[in-house]
């Protein structure tokens, strides 16, 4: 028998005024890019921000669809534009608000399955983490080093 170290470790935020300045900047293109959600069914609205290493931020938010499973969360709406317009591209930050017509979203909102699964792939090719931050509409922000923390044991290209 052995144990494995999963690696998982986050940060927590009170709140944005505690991030790095070039943080807040990306987080307020976040909710910049989450107030243009195409969310009329579920009324929550998500907003990405990605720094590239070329430095330019590529924004995504959620897009649904009245079949509701043909919809698509921000983070991959976002990361799939980055690598559709840059692509090999180093990704360094990736950056989540969320809010719900609802309700006030004061909890941290990470990202879903499905997107950290399609995350990781990029973080493995460019053999450099992703540091990837994420909050609800107020409150705490969580800060991940990578997707590897965000998703341990993930299924790669390794296993086909
Ligand atoms: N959503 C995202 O955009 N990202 C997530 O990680 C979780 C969920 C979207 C999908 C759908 O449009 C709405 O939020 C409710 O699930």
């Amino acid at each position: 028998m052995r144990t494995i170290n999963t690696g998982t470790s986050a940060v927590v935020f009170s709140d944005v005024s505690e991030l790095p300045s070039s943080v807040q900047q990306l987080m307020n293109k976040a909710v910049e890019a989450r107030k243009k959600a195409y969310a009329p069914y579920s009324k929550f609205c998500v907003g990405v921000a990605v720094l590239l290493a070329n430095n330019q931020v590529i924004l995504g938010n959620n897009q649904e669809s009245a079949a509701y499973p043909s919809g698509m969360c921000a983070e991959r709406v976002a990361i799939w534009k980055a690598s559709s317009e840059h692509p090999g591209v180093v990704v360094k930050q990736l950056v989540i608000t969320a809010s719900s017509q609802h309700n006030k979203v004061s909890k941290p909102v990470g990202p879903c399955g499905a997107c950290r699964q399609t995350l990781s792939e990029y973080e493995i090719n460019q053999k450099e983490p992703i540091e990837v931050y994420f909050m609800g509409e107020v409150g705490e922000v969580v800060r991940t080093d990578s997707l590897l923390s965000l998703l341990p044991f993930s299924f790669d290209s390794s296993y086909l």
